[in-house]
This record gives structure tokens, C-alpha cells and sequence, in this order.
């Protein structure tokens, strides 16, 4: 068997819909199985045997892992990997890649828009002009809001995170962060607690990982320290705000305003948020372009490649960075 033959002998299981490009490239490359959702019970006797590797937007619980014994690799399809069990894939053996740095400059860009979409109103402002207020009532009204006097903090410097800071440098504006540990030679103000981070900001930018270490961290108290000029910006995940104490803030003017890209139970998106006139909502597009998606769909397809031809991944996640292919 050629090389080529082998690797179209290996069976990769697709749960879900995914990515068009991304699927185009598994069919010429391996052999594709699929599933309408990722669920251990879905999982058949042949599937059982043959899968060895997974391509999946997240979702991958330890059943999944188990349920496929020849399984050798999970690529992940975007930069968080919250929804994949890597401390259990890792325990199996099985590789987990992500899709970090492609994404990095679309997301920053989502985020800024984000934010000025916040405080500066300007899908309301649209609306207004659409639906004829302009014309009918005259201009719309004033923001009361403005990024001008800000102080910027960011929870979650990492790649992202650093994308957003040098976008909001540019706009003149102080930025200061919250990581576990401080990044070294970065030219802003480090904060050891997001409460310390939360007091010394009025604008908060969530750009954390979701997981245990980081589920609603954004509570009742840090909204609080933002204060009421404060206005919270999440492009991470859901999962890192306690969404009801958030609905609270806003309508009880603890902070001004919120914008969100991401939900803790998505597509779902509590009705207070969508209810409240301080916030600016988005469906999770922080990546969504074509472009970026197909880099995305291309870098997730390049790990499977890449285990199956060379024996290593090329965007590991560090819970399984050590693991070698099987010979
Ligand atoms: P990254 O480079 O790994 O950055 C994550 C940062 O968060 C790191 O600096 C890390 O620093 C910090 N962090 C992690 N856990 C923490 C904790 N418990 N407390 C405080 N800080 C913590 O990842 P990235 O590429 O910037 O992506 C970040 C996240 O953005 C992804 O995980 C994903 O959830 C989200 N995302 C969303 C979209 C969207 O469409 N909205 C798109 C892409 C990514 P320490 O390790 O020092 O704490
Ligand atoms: C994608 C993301 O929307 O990369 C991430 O962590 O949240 C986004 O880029 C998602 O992964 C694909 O649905």
C-alpha cells in the first residue's frame, strides 16, 4: 500500500455538522464517519474498530473517548478546547489538538467592534436610522456612553488578549490585565486578582478560557468593583460569567453597559440580556469569517495530516503536548 492508501484506510469520525472546507479535505485524504451529534451512543460496532482519529467543534466528553478504542487523535476545530476532555484524552493516550494564532487577529478585530458597538450604540443607532426614526423623530440620541477617559482591563492575556491591548493602545487608551501569572516584559499593569483588575478598570474585556478555573468568575462582586460607569465586553466564553448576576448589574445600574459574543448555554441566550437596553449582543461570531474559518478548518485538517504521515501534531494543547503517535 502506497502512503497515500494508508492514510485513506484511516477513519476519521466527523460528529455533526462541520465545516464544508474542512470536510472536503478529510473525504480526499481518509475515510469520513459521521454522527448527528457527538454521543458515545451513537457510536457503532464498525466505528468501534476503525475510528482513529476526531475532527469536532468541542463536545468531546470522556463516554466519547471511551466508546472508540483505536482512537489516536482529537483535532479540535478553534483555539478553545473547553468542551474536549483533554485531561481524559490525555490519560488514554490520545492527542488533542486546537487552532490558536489563525484566529487571533479576526477575533481581536470582533472584539473592538464589540466594544465600540457598546458604548457607542451604533447597531441602535442603525436601527433608527432603518426603521425611519430618523427621519420621523430627527437624530438619534447622544450616547451617553463614550471610549474616550477609559481605563481598559483584560482578563486573559494571552494571544488574543495581547491583539485586543495593542488594537486599544492605538485608540490612546491605558490597558491593564488579569492572568494567573504575569506575562514577563509586557509594558501594562499587571493585576494578581480580577477583583484588583475589576477596582482599578472601568471597562472590563474577557478574553479567558472557559473550564473550572474560570466558570463564573465574572460574579456579582467583580460587576461591582467595575462600578457604575463600568462596561463588560465577554469574546471568550460563556461559561466565565455568571449570566443572572450580570442580567442583575445591568438592569440594577451596578455597571452601564455589557456587549457579548458568547453564552454559557449557547444558542441560548437569557431572556434578561436580551431584554436589557444596555447590552450589544452577538451569536458567537468572534471568528466568523471565511477566511478565517477556512485557515481554521485548514490548520485542523494539517494536525490529522500531520499525526497520520509524520507521527506529530502541529498545535498540541499542553495537556497532551508530551504524547507520541503509536508506532
Ligand atoms: P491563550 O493564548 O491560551 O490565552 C488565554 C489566557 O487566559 C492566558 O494568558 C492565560 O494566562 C489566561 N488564563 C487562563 N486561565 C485563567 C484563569 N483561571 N485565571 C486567569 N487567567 C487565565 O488563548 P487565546 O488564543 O488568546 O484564546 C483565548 C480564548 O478565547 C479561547 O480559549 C476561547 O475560549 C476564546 N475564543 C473565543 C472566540 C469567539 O469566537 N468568541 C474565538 C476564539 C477564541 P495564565 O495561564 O497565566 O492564567
Ligand atoms: C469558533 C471559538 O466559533 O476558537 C474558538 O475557541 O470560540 C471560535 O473560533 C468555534 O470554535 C467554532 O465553532
Amino acid at each position: 500500500m502506497t502512503k497515500a492508501e494508508q492514510q485513506q484506510a484511516v477513519a476519521i469520525l466527523v460528529p455533526g455538522q462541520f465545516n464544508d472546507h474542512a470536510v472536503g479535505r478529510i473525504d480526499r485524504t481518509f475515510s469520513r464517519a459521521w454522527i448527528e451529534r457527538p454521543d458515545a451512543s451513537l457510536v457503532t460496532d464498525e466505528m468501534r474498530r476503525t475510528v482513529r482519529g476526531v475532527a469536532a467543534f468541542g463536545g468531546i466528553n470522556a463516554a466519547l473517548i471511551d466508546a472508540l478504542p483505536n482512537l489516536e487523535i482529537i483535532a479540535n476545530f478553534g483555539v478553545g478546547y473547553d468542551s474536549v476532555d483533554a485531561r481524559h484524552a490525555a490519560q488514554r493516550g490520545v492527542m488533542v489538538t486546537n487552532t490558536p494564532d489563525v484566529l487571533t487577529e479576526e477575533v481581536a478585530d470582533t472584539a473592538i467592534g464589540l466594544l465600540i458597538n457598546t458604548v457607542r450604540e451604533l447597531p441602535r443607532a442603525e436601527t433608527w436610522l432603518r426603521d425611519g426614526s430618523w427621519a420621523r423623530n430627527g437624530n438619534y440620541p447622544l450616547s451617553r456612553l463614550t471610549l474616550r477617559g477609559r481605563r481598559v482591563g483584560i482578563f486573559g492575556m494571552g494571544r488574543i488578549g495581547l491583539a485586543i491591548a495593542r488594537r486599544l493602545e492605538a485608540f490612546g487608551l491605558p490597558i491593564a490585565y488579569h492572568n494567573r501569572r504575569q506575562v514577563e516584559g509586557l509594558p501594562y499593569e499587571y493585576h494578581g486578582t480580577l477583583k484588583g483588575l475589576a477596582e482599578a478598570v472601568d471597562t472590563l474585556i474577557s478574553v479567558a478560557p472557559g473550564g473550572a478555573s474560570t466558570e463564573k468568575a465574572v460574579n456579582a462582586e467583580i460587576l461591582s468593583a467595575l462600578g457604575p460607569n463600568g462596561v463588560f465586553v465577554n469574546i471568550g466564553r460563556g461559561s466565565t460569567v455568571d449570566e443572572a448576576a450580570l442580567a442583575a448589574a445591568l438592569a440594577g445600574d451596578t455597571i452601564a453597559a455589557a456587549g457579548l459574543d458568547v453564552f454559557a448555554d449557547e444558542p441560548n441566550v437569557p431572556p434578561a440580556l436580551l431584554a436589557a437596553p444596555n447590552t450589544s449582543l452577538l451569536p458567537h461570531v468572534g471568528s466568523a469569517s471565511e477566511h478565517t474559518r477556512r485557515a481554521m478548518a485548514d490548520l485542523c485538517v494539517d494536525n490529522l495530516i500531520s499525526w497520520f504521515s509524520k507521527g506529530r501534531a502541529l498545535t498540541p494543547v499542553p495537556e497532551t503536548e508530551k504524547l507520541k503517535a503509536r508506532s
